[in-house]
């Protein structure tokens, strides 16, 4: 298939796309997103062929407004009325009963579905345009960094969707929070820009899903093509440099700032920033970028943010 590579001068022509049951990526606020209409079971079913997402994962799907979203679930609490009204549209999902409107793989055959109103123009764009809710995880292949440019999205799927809308480079460039709303108290089920601290000073409480705190994650993500080990200290920096140089493997380093660590055996420094909103813009543009042809292997040190820090031991080989 021939992918049409367009900008937003094209967005008519990816609703027509969508409408017609194909699958486009286009930029939210978070990631990209691939998005098919959420009503329509083979559109829905060619986005997990194009990924090679596993049947089991569900995905998330956009609406352009709070009414859109109350149409495709069952029943609401009233705390996340509240938090609609606060954080969206933004990078959050809610997690919520569903009122099996969209099709069935959307859900996984869960009993819920997943909805976000995202806060980007071409996405709300595409989504009022079409009148259709949008089944849209990320737009990588399973298993890889999600993207945050249009080019990401080439290196993944060139050739395997019907377009691609170039809007630039996204907003924040890590996935949204994914909170189980279906209960008294909202759980955090992904970590992301808001944050239970964010949420329980509206509603009162938020607990942290026992996997996230623990970070084992049921599908491997973010995998670069080389290996990453994160040093959690100085002294373990320095163990592994040793035992890296020892075996002539050529260094790479995921650092702060540029000579954050000076070893002879460094080819390559990756600079990820110190504040949390640079760090989570450079971060899968920077764990795309590790590439055999460079380097052998790749040091991280940690940083100070737990949504980097939980997408950063998801990518790493092992935890040292
Ligand atoms: O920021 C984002 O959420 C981006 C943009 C494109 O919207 N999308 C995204 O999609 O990250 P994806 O598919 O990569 O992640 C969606 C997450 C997955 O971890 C999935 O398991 C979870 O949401 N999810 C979706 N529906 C669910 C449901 N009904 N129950 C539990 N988890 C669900
Ligand atoms: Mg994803």
């Amino acid at each position: 298939m021939k992918t049409v590579i367009t900008d937003r001068s094209g967005i008519d022509e990816a609703v027509k796309l969508i409408q017609e049951g194909e699958v486009v990526a286009f930029p939210t606020e978070t990631v990209y997103g691939l998005g098919a209409n959420a009503l329509d079971e083979e559109a829905v079913q060619k986005i997990f062929r194009a990924k090679g997402r596993p049947n089991d994962n569900p995905l998330n799907a956009l609406v352009a407004s709070k009414k859109a979203l109350y149409m495709l679930v069952e029943s609401i609490p009233a705390y996340v009325d509240q938090l609609i009204d606060v954080f969206s549209p933004g990078p959050i999902t809610y997690i919520l009963p569903s009122a099996n409107k969209v099709a069935t793989s959307v859900s996984a055959n869960l009993p819920t579905v997943g909805v976000r109103i995202p806060n980007h123009p071409i996405a709300l764009a595409i989504l009022e345009q079409s009148a259709l809710p949008i089944a849209a995880p990320s737009a990588n292949v399973s298993g890889r960094p999600s993207p945050t440019t249009a080019k990401h999205v080439v290196e993944d799927l060139d050739g395997k969707i019907a377009a691609i809308v170039d809007g630039g480079a996204t907003n924040y460039g890590l996935e949204s929070t994914v909170v189980d709303c279906t209960g008294e108290i909202p759980i955090i089920l992904r970590s992301g820009m808001i944050t239970a601290n964010q949420i329980e000073s509206v509603v009162g409480a938020c607990q942290i899903a026992p996997h996230v705190t623990a970070n084992s994650h049921k599908y491997k993500h973010y995998t670069p093509d080389v290996p990453l080990y994160i040093a959690h200290s100085e002294m373990e920096f320095n163990e592994l440099i040793q035992k890296e140089t020892s075996n002539n493997n050529r260094i790479g380093v995921i650092v702060p700032y540029k000579h954050y660590y000076a070893h002879k055996s460094i080819v390559k420094e990756y600079i990820l920033g110190n504040q949390e909103e640079e760090m989570a813009h450079n971060l899968y543009d920077i764990l795309r970028s590790l590439n055999k042809s460079e380097v052998d292997i790749v040091i991280s040190t940690v940083f100070p943010s737990p949504i980097i820090m939980d997408r950063l031991s998801q990518a790493a080989t092992t935890v040292k």
